[in-house]
């Protein structure tokens, strides 16, 4: 048995279920149990599940520090990891706080209002009697896309690249410090366009954890459809896209990475 998920190697055949390949292809989003995909800008619940089937075990503790609608701590909950989920919105963690306390499973799920550069997790570490967490998801806003808020502190509201990479690494020093060595944590981020130009967020957000000397172990593609903002406008997109010199973004990625210190 590994020591950081529960697959069982001498049956590595009955696990045809979990991914292995750099690209993924997830057409239909999961919306059983209390998945929901209402909430602007969540991600499909496979996505949370996949990496909780690699590189956690049952009984471990995740941090979400983007929780938002709740994705991961349902997910988690459902495979029997305890997680922590963070969320500047209170309105957006009470909504997330009802899904979650609504799944089935009797893991310990905490939800806490507040900004994940600067909250301070050692107290909730102390009261779940945790010294580390064993995993870590970001799904950080992919900068100005979606503006999830009014709050100065939503990393969506950034003004410059310069201020999300520093914000975003705050992040990660603020929750990273927890994760025990030798375990993982994952980002899923698109990139965007502005100016006429790709704005590679995911390599930029790829090397602020390259920066602090988490392992790269994977970068992922996955693919994603019609997003609610441009819902009914494929042709539209298509005719701009090709009268112009760009391409639509069709995927986003995500990072894998091992800590080693
Ligand atoms: C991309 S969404 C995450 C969606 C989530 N994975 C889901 O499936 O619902 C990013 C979330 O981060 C929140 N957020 C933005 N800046 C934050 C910050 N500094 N601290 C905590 N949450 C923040 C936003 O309010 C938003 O809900």
């Amino acid at each position: 048995m590994s020591k950081y998920n529960d697959i069982d190697i001498d049956f590595w055949k009955d696990y045809s279920d979990i991914e292995t390949d750099s690209l993924w292809i997830i057409d239909k989003r999961d919306n059983s149990g209390s998945h929901n995909g209402d909430y602007h800008g969540n991600f499909v619940p496979q996505i949370p599940h996949q990496l909780f089937s690699r590189y956690t075990k049952k009984g471990d503790w995740i941090i979400d520090p983007f929780m938002g609608s709740g994705t991961s701590l349902i997910e988690a909950k459902r495979m029997g990891r305890n997680a922590i989920g963070i969320e500047l919105q209170q309105k957006v963690l009470d909504t997330a706080a009802q899904r979650i306390a609504a799944e089935i499973g009797d893991s310990k799920m905490i939800q806490i209002c507040g900004d994940s550069s600067t909250i301070d997790l050692q107290p909730t570490l102390t009261c779940a009697g945790i010294e580390k967490v064993q995993f870590v998801i970001f799904h950080p806003p992919y900068w100005d896309i979606i503006k999830f808020s009014a709050n100065p502190n939503d990393l969506s509201n950034c003004l410059t690249l310069e201020e999300f990479k520093n914000s975003f690494g705050k992040v990660i020093d603020n929750t990273t410090k927890f994760l025990e060595k030798n375990r993982y944590c994952a980002v899923v981020i698109g990139d965007k366009y502005a100016n006429s130009q790709v704005v590679p967020l995911g390599f930029y957000c790829m090397n602020l954890f390259l920066e602090r000397n988490f392992l790269l172990k994977g970068i992922i593609v996955k693919n994603f459809g019609e997003t609610k903002g441009k819902a009914n406008q494929q042709g539209i997109w298509r005719y701009r896209a090709l009268k112009s010199d760009f391409y639509i973004f069709k995927h986003e990625y995500i990072f894998i990475f091992k800590k080693i210190f």
